[in-house]
């Protein structure tokens, strides 16, 4: 079996996201996607939601698993025997920080990190843009799946 994971926060997922997510299901027998546990930021949507979110809209694709994770990384692909890790790139500016961490996790346990340049559709596109323009009434109906657009439409009405 070979496996993969897509790690990140996620809150939430967006088209972007999801991009990567089924070129990388494309490629490998096992996508794992690894929802950050951050104990020092509050989301906008609780980790299980999120995971709830990714389960959805990446059921289609038969091979992804959602889970989420805290501490390091390269602990939750060894646990899983998972030899690569993919991440999107959306520009250049993503590169500086994107090889420090590829670097330094090959360095701890010899995974590798497998870039895949962005969609140019979504090469602007971040969580946190989507939710400061949704927040505001902007339409983000094409930067999220529509089971995404409803929990943010519901999340936001309630605050
Ligand atoms: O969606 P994000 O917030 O850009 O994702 C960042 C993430 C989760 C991929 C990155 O912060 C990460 O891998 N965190 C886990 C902690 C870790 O392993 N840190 C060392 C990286 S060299």
């Amino acid at each position: 079996m070979r496996r993969a994971v897509c790690p990140g926060s996620f809150d939430p997922i967006t088209n972007g996201h999801l991009d990567i997510i089924s070129r990388a299901s494309a490629l490998y027998d096992v996508v794992h996607v690894a929802v950050m546990i951050n104990q020092s930021k509050q989301g906008l949507f609780a980790i299980e939601e999120r995971i709830e979110l990714i389960r959805e809209v990446t059921a289609e694709f038969g091979n992804v698993e959602v889970e989420s994770f805290h501490g390091l990384l390269v602990d939750f692909c060894k646990e899983r025997d998972i030899p690569a890790i993919v991440k999107g790139l959306r520009a250049v500016s993503d590169f500086d920080y994107e090889l420090q961490m590829a670097q330094m996790n090959n360095g701890l346990t010899g995974v590798e990190t497998l870039f895949v340049p962005t969609n140019p559709t979504y090469s602007f596109l971040s969580s946190s843009l989507v939710k400061e323009v949704a927040k505001w009434g902007g339409d983000v109906s094409h930067l999220v799946p529509a089971p995404v657009l409803r929990a943010l439409g519901e999340r936001l009405t309630q605050d």
